[in-house]
Formats: C-alpha cells, structure tokens, sequence
C-alpha cells in the first residue's frame, strides 16, 4: 500500500505510524514536545504532561513515544459518542428485528447427514489444498476469571492437565492429520494459526508457547500478533494516566481483530501462503472445534463472506446475544433490546423459539472479505465498558484505586462489521451446544461458565463419544467423564477400536491403546 494512503488509514484509526515500532524512544526536541502539548491542550486533554517535567530521560521518552501514538481529538470524539451517544434515528429507535431468513441458515441439529458429510468432505479439502487459517481471539484479559495469566494458559482441572491452547493446538495437529487421510496426500497440509495478543497477554502468551514448543506444532506455522490499545477515559472524558510518564490503555476489545490482522503481519502471512478460509474463535471455549471442516465447508458451499455459529437458546429468559436480521442487515441483539414478547414468541408448531440463534462468537471469514479491511475498519463503533481504572490523579500526585467505577474503557466488538454486509453474504450455522460451546469466563465459587463446568463438558462429551463407539464407560459416579485427547479423535471419529471395551471412568484415553485413570 502506498506510504500516504496508509498514513490516511493510520488517521481514521486514530493511530500512527509511530505505532509501527522502529527505533528506540529517544527524549524528544523541545520544538517536537511543545507541538504534541500544544495538540493535547488544544484536545483539553494536557493534564498528560503534568508531570512531565520530573520525569527522568527514559520516562519522557516514553510518555512522549506513547502520547505520540495517540491522537487526543480522535479520542475526544469517541469518548463523546460513547458517553453521550446521539439520539437513535426513527429507524433506530424501532428497527425491524427478525430471525434471519432461512436461506441464510442451516442447523446441525436436523441436516441431512448427507449434507453434513458433504460439508465435512469440502472442509477437508480446503484443508488439504492449505487454503484455511485460523485466529485465535486472545487479548482479552480475562477479568472475571481473576488468573493472573492469559486465559489460554488455564488448567481447566482435566486429568492430563492440558491447557486451552495446548487442546486447541492439538485439534489443529488432528485436523491437519484428518485432512492428510481425505486427501490421500502424502504431504502434511498446513493450516496456520494466528494468535492475536494485546499489551498485558502477548508477553506470557509467548513465552507461554515456546516453554510448550508451540505444542508439537511448527514454530513458523504460528504468528502470534498483537491487537492496539486506546486509552481509558474517567467519566467526564479526561484521558486517564496509570503513572507520572504511561497513559492508562487497555485493549480495543475483540472487534480490534481487523486492524491488527490488517496492520500486522497476519494478513499479509495469509495472502502468501494463498489462504481462503478462515476460522476464528475466542480462546476460553473449550469444546471449539479449531479449523472446523464442516463449518468451513457449509460457509464455503454458501459462498459467503462470513458465517457465524450459533447455539440453541436455552429458554426465553436466557440473558444471551441473538443474531438476527435487524434492518433487513445480519446483526447482533443484545438481550435487553428485544422485549419480553419477542423473547417469548415462538415458531408455528415446533414450539422452538422464534429468536433462538444464540452468539457464541465463533466465524467464518473469506480472506477476500479480510482484503477489504480498509474500507470498513473505521467505521466500527466503540461500545463503553464502565469500569474501575487504577490511575493517578495528576492535580495530587497520588495514585488512586476506585472502590466502583469511575471511567470507561472503549471496546469495539468483533461481530459489529456484520451490518456491513448484505444478508446474501451472510450464514448461520446451529451447532450443538453440548458439543461446541462451554466458555470459561467466572472465577471460583461461580455456578457456571467456570473451570468445573468446563472440566465436566469435555469429560462428558468424552463419554458420549465413547459410548457412541460401542464402548462401555462404567463409573461410580454419574459425572465421572472420559477425556479423549485431541490426538485420537477431533470430533468423535476413529474410535471404533474401542466398541465393546469396558473404560472405567474417569479415564484418559490418550494414546490408541488407551489407558484409565
Ligand atoms: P470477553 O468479552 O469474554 O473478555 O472475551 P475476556 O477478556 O475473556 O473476559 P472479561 O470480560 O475481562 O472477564 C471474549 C473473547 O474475546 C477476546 C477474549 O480473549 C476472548 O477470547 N478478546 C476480548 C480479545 O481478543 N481482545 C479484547 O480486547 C477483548
């Protein structure tokens, strides 16, 4: 891309190419800081250089690199939209929500099994031609979990002790393997996986992944990348410092996937080695099938440019996102936007409910659409997370730890761009949730989406697997589970050598001659 077209796009980012790394800060002229502290008054946001005079050489260096990469107007233009958001147009305020029309969706609860296994079939292929990629959503910091590591790295209480990544990485090797088989190839396909980081995860993600070596996988096969950062903001829309030379930043929330795919390597990386599909996921499900063929070659048949997942609403009060057709446009609803009857309302004779297709945060992408990037990245919103912020007040000096929230920080979401495309470019897939979803998101002492409840949904659909293979799972207790490891079976396949043995539950079945606990 040509040097000024990008720093155009590094504008509308509110980045710039100072973002891009380079050489070492150095302390900066006194014509170059009285600029930048002209820029943030001008913003009334010069309060970020009330210490700066103190500071030694490297703490100017970096207070002026970091407020450098920030445009403080741009800032103040999304503080204000997301502090006092306009007033909804008519057409906002009472939007035609509807389910999603049919042609648009297809559910793995009642397909064909023949239309299954076609899409089953297609996805290996792409598998086998290296045409797919997955990415990994991980710059979350995981703040209702309390784990001082990134997500990936919990030990959800299996019995092998694996892992997120190191199942993930796993069902990528059995995929590879699985692809190998249908293809009858002789080479090894290659789907490559993209890790995205942000600020406080990439570090320990990193080492996390060369102390395992990559999890068997080939170090250049794995790009970890690192998503931006947008400042935080205290509730009257001054930009919040967490010390006397840093700004308080935090994540730009999971929606910041398209900059850094565009701004990093990744995209890049991907358009070399002639990618076409890709999968991305969030890092705490820990039933994700990783680069899943059927998923994969159900969006590919469709021919759309993204395909999401979607599970089961439990019942109508579930508090769940719902994807639907808002406007005649695929959206997301939140669970507060639709009203008690629409919650309720349900479909003909079936009795299933008519807004059912529950988010689980789980898409295809076509990398053509990845290609268009530009044209569409600036114009996603950002949503308001109150929270409590850490910062120091730079009228005392003093740094304050808030008992209940005093700022925001700015999050885009990844599922905003859907809008942005025609419902004709658009599918939906149900999947079993049993199967597909469990995401770990509380801490100890939470009654679900916890580390037990992710423990018993993959030890139970172990079981389930088995039991299907003729296998006979005896335990003592009803919830004891079998965890059957990725190198054996991505999905429930290849485990007919077990039909008729007796397993006795808790087990590992972990290598084809299996062993029980
Ligand atoms: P969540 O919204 O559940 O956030 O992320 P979280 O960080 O895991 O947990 P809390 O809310 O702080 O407790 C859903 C997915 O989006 C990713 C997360 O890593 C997870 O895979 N994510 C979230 C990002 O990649 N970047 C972000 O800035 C935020």
């Amino acid at each position: 891309m040509a040097a000024n077209m990008m720093n155009t796009l590094l504008e509308k980012l509110h980045l710039t190419s100072a973002d891009q790394g380079g050489a070492p800060a150095q302390e900066p002229s006194s014509e170059d800081l009285k600029e930048l502290q002209e820029k943030y008054e001008k913003a009334k946001q010069g309060h970020v250089f009330a210490f700066y005079d103190s500071l030694d050489t490297e703490g100017r260096a970096a207070l002026f690199d970091q407020l450098s990469s920030i445009d403080p107007g741009r800032i103040n233009v999304l503080a204000d939209k997301a502090l006092n958001p306009p007033t909804p147009s008519p057409e906002e305020q009472q939007p035609s929500i509807e389910p999603l029309p049919s042609s648009a969706c297809a559910s793995l609860l009642d397909a064909a099994q023949e239309e299954k296994d076609g899409w089953y079939d297609a996805g290996l292929g792409h598998i086998a031609e290296n045409k797919v990629a997955v990415v990994l959503m991980a710059g979350g910091q995981g703040t209702r979990l309390g784990s001082s590591d990134p997500k990936g790295c919990f030990d959800i209480g299996l019995p092998s002790h694996k892992s997120l990544f190191q199942m993930q990485a796993e069902r990528i090797w059995k995929v590879q393997q699985l692809a190998k088989k249908h293809a009858s190839t002789s080479t090894d396909p290659v789907v490559p996986w993209y890790v995205m980081t942000s600020g406080p995860t990439r570090g320990p993600t990193e080492k996390f992944f060369r102390e395992h070596n990559y999890f068997g996988l080939s170090r250049e096969n794995v790009v970890i990348f690192e998503q931006g950062v947008l400042p935080c903001i205290s509730n009257e829309g001054k930009i919040l410092m967490e010390s006397k030379s840093r700004v308080a930043v935090a994540p730009d929330g999971n929606g910041g996937i398209y900059q850094a795919l565009m701004l990093s390597e990744a995209r890049s990386d991907m358009r070399k080695r002639g990618i076409e599909h890709v999968h991305a996921y969030c890092v705490d499900n820990c039933l994700v099938k990783v680069a899943d063929p059927v998923f994969l070659g159900f969006a590919s048949s469709k021919d759309v440019d993204i395909a999401t997942k979607v599970v089961r609403k439990r019942a109508a009060n579930e508090s769940v996102g719902l994807i639907v057709q808002k406007n005649g446009k695929p959206d997301v609803v939140e669970y507060s936007e639709i009203d008690q009857s629409m919650a309720e309302a349900t479909e003909g004779s079936s009795g299933l409910l008519k807004f059912r297709a529950a988010n689980i945060v789980n898409h295809y992408y076509s990398f053509r659409f990845l290609e268009s990037i530009e044209q569409w990245a600036y114009k996603l919103p950002h949503h308001v997370a109150k929270k409590k912020i850490p910062y120091l007040d730079t009228e005392t000096g003093e740094s304050v730890k808030p008992e209940k929230p005093n700022g925001v920080k700015l999050e885009q979401f990844v599922f905003d761009v859907f809008p942005f495309l025609p419902m004709s470019k658009f599918a939906c897939l149900e999947v079993d949730r049993k199967e597909e979803f469990s995401p770990l998101k509380n801490g100890k002492g939470s009654t679900e989406d916890n580390a037990d409840t992710s423990k018993r949904d993959v030890m139970e659909q172990g079981a389930r697997w088995l039991r299907a293979a003729g296998a006979v799972v005896v335990s003592e207790t009803d919830t004891a589970g079998v965890e059957v490891s990725p190198f054996i079976s991505y999905g429930g396949e290849g485990l007919d050598y077990l039909n008729t043995r007796e397993i006795k539950a808790p087990a590992v079945i972990e290598r084809a001659d299996s062993k029980d606990d």
